[in-house]
């Protein structure tokens, strides 16, 4: 995680830095700092907490056209201004700022300190800039390529030097960067978001690759000192550029974007005559389609979830074996990566390391994985080549909600084209086409009832622990609210498969324990009634996510959503609890954009 961005041009530095900053927050919010060089030398400004706080701190008076910035979320020593970036090298003459994490930090401290250099921070960065300053190489991007030969790890890099005060230098490695080209001026940045108000003009780096950048030039290179020649791609400033509105908070506005971002998603992708849909860009033709024997979801946290529920809807619609899996788990067992596996990589940010590695991972032992992408150009989109993109549009809330569904509705398409080169008949494809158009619909009319979430919201809104239960394609929607929930309102909530209840968790079951229940109107209806029957007996307050006409005979907080197809309905039943989580959130008086200890996008293993 953490957030970089840089600026060298005829411009003031700082506000530059600072808007940045803003727009990286997402990445990481426990400090923020920025250096610049000015004619009196370089100048380092850090702060705890919030950019805003930064900017509180900031000197009235500090002039520069050159520097770096930094938002922070703590791996190495806890949030404090001393542990905020940037760093300094001992004879004060680079700074740098770091996202990733140096692996071998311990040893090259320990050597460093036997030279007799005094540390001022806990941080594994602070290593870098006095192994920078201690090079003996003669310009300042060999004395970077010298200090990175010597550390392991991922890292993204921005540095300055006092005396070459014309330059950045960045560097690559597991983490994202790009530089923005602009007229004699330059940025870099964690992410496009961090530029696009100055420049449309863009160079994503790769692993392994450096730059050097000044007011009226770059180049790009390998860590061996080659020229890779990378010239710019023009991006769409304004689908990157995300502003609030009117809205209380991003979660809040992105929710409520949902039926416009989901008719745009579908927009041409869905083929009526065929019964089945376009996905040119996962590359793959029938032949291909029909030679996969099991696919498998990767993804982490809230994308893993909305895996699962992508493999029960492929299970379903295309009769393929199909399961999902942490991708944080996965590259860590070394897993058995079968050439009939369809692997598909799920992330928001298409910067998520977990699930970049296991991609690799996927890759190096010969297998094929696409994917399930919301950030065009990121780097798992580019690592995965082909895909769904889920243009979704920006997602600034740390709690994902439209993309979940974009990747809910990718996963229906691609059950679709697998079943449709096999057993899926014409009419039960169109029949999931046509499901697919209500979408956008149905979602409105579950976002109109906002107030009347927020009434069963008290319900919830009171207890220290919540239960969400689901039974089979119900049990992802009620891992997905549970997650939701504990994200942004800080309770503790748990999601069980509602079968699992008797086996143990039922003994938690009391009056202030409240249960979140998913049932549908489906063949499983019976055996989920059943479920609220074993809580209610116990006292337990029940929320209940169903459809109109289904019968409870128990008492019950009811949120009814609009039916759609059966293997569709658990997608729509996720909105409720994404407006249920937003309602709690906001009557705890939590942050909901920014909660504690999170990040947006999660950039270290
Ligand atoms: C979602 O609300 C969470 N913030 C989180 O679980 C997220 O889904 C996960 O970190 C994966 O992120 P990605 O989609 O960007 O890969």
């Amino acid at each position: 995680m953490c957030g970089i961005v840089g600026y060298v041009g005829p411009d003031q530095a700082v506000p530059v830095i600072v808007e940045g900053l803003t727009q990286l927050e997402y990445r990481g919010y426990d400090s923020a700092g920025l250096g610049v060089l000015t004619a009196r030398g370089p100048k380092i400004v850090r702060a705890v907490g919030r950019v805003r706080d930064l900017e509180a701190t900031l000197p009235k008076r500090l002039s520069s056209t050159i520097g770096i910035g930094h938002t922070r979320w703590a791996t190495h020593g806890p949030a404090t201004q001393a542990n905020a970036h940037p760093h300094q090298s001992y004879d004060g003459r680079i700074l740098l700022v770091h996202n990733g994490i140096i692996d071998n930090a311990a040893q090259l401290r320990a050597r460093l300190v036997a030279e007799g250099i005094e540390f001022a921070s806990d941080t594994d960065t602070e290593a870098l800039a006095h192994l920078i300053a201690r090079s003996q190489a003669s310009t300042l991007e060999e004395q970077v390529l010298d200090a990175l030969s010597q550390v392991s790890g991922t890292f993204a890099i921005a540095v300055v030097d006092s005396t070459r005060a014309d330059r950045i230098v960045v560097a690559r490695q597991g983490s994202p960067l790009v530089l923005g080209v602009g007229d004699h001026e330059m940025f870099v940045a964690s992410d496009p978001a961090a530029i696009v108000r100055h420049t449309s003009s863009v160079v994503h780096l790769d692993d392994g690759e450096c730059a050097v950048v000044t007011a009226d030039s770059f180049r790009t290179f390998t860590a061996e000192s080659s020229d890779t020649g990378k010239q710019p791609q023009t991006v769409d400033a304004e689908a990157i550029a995300a502003e609030i509105g009117e809205h209380a908070s991003f979660m809040h506005k992105e929710m409520f974007e949902q039926p416009e971002s989901l008719r745009r998603m579908l927009s041409g992708r869905l083929d009526h005559r065929f019964a089945t849909v376009r996905l040119d860009g996962l590359g793959l033709d029938p032949r291909d389609l029909r030679s996969f024997k099991r696919v498998k979801a990767i993804g982490c946290g809230s994308a893993y979830y909305i895996g699962q529920l992508g493999a029960s809807l492929i299970e379903d619609l295309a009769r393929i074996p199909a399961d999902a899996e942490p991708a944080s788990e996965f590259r860590y067992r070394n897993p058995i990566i079968e050439p009939d596996t369809l692997y598909v990589a799920v992330s928001q940010s298409g910067e998520t390391a977990d699930t970049l590695f296991a991609v690799q991972e996927i890759q190096r032992k010969g297998g094929h994985v696409v994917g399930l992408v919301n950030v065009v150009g990121s780097s798992i989109a580019r690592a995965c080549g082909g895909g769904i993109y889920l243009h979704a549009g920006p997602e600034v809330s740390v709690a994902s909600t439209k993309v979940l569904t974009h990747m809910g509705v990718g996963f229906a398409m691609l059950a679709v084209l697998l079943g449709r080169v096999r057993d899926l008949s014409h009419s039960d494809g169109a029949r999931i086409l046509a499901g697919l158009e209500r979408i956008p619909d149905q979602v409105r009319e579950i976002l109109d009832r906002e107030a009347e979430i927020g009434a069963v919201a008290d319900v919830v809104a009171d207890a220290k622990s919540v239960f969400f239960i689901g039974r089979v394609r119900g049990y992802p929607v009620a891992r997905e609210g549970a997650q939701k929930l504990k994200e942004i309102s800080y309770l503790h909530a748990e999601a069980y498969p509602s079968s699992e209840l008797k086996h143990g968790p039922l003994a938690l079951i009391a009056a202030e324990m409240p249960t979140v229940a998913i049932v549908p109107d489906d063949e499983l209806v019976d055996r989920n009634i059943g479920a609220l029957h074993e809580v209610s007996a116990r006292q337990g307050p029940l929320v209940v996510v169903t459809h109109e006409g289904v019968e409870i005979d128990v008492d019950v907080a009811r949120i009814d959503v609009p039916k759609s197809e059966r293997e569709l309905d658990p997608l729509l039943m996720t909105v409720p609890l994404q407006l249920l989580a937003h309602q709690v959130a906001t009557r705890l008086g939590r942050d909901i954009d920014r909660p504690r200890n999170l990040a947006k996008s999660v950039t270290v293993e």
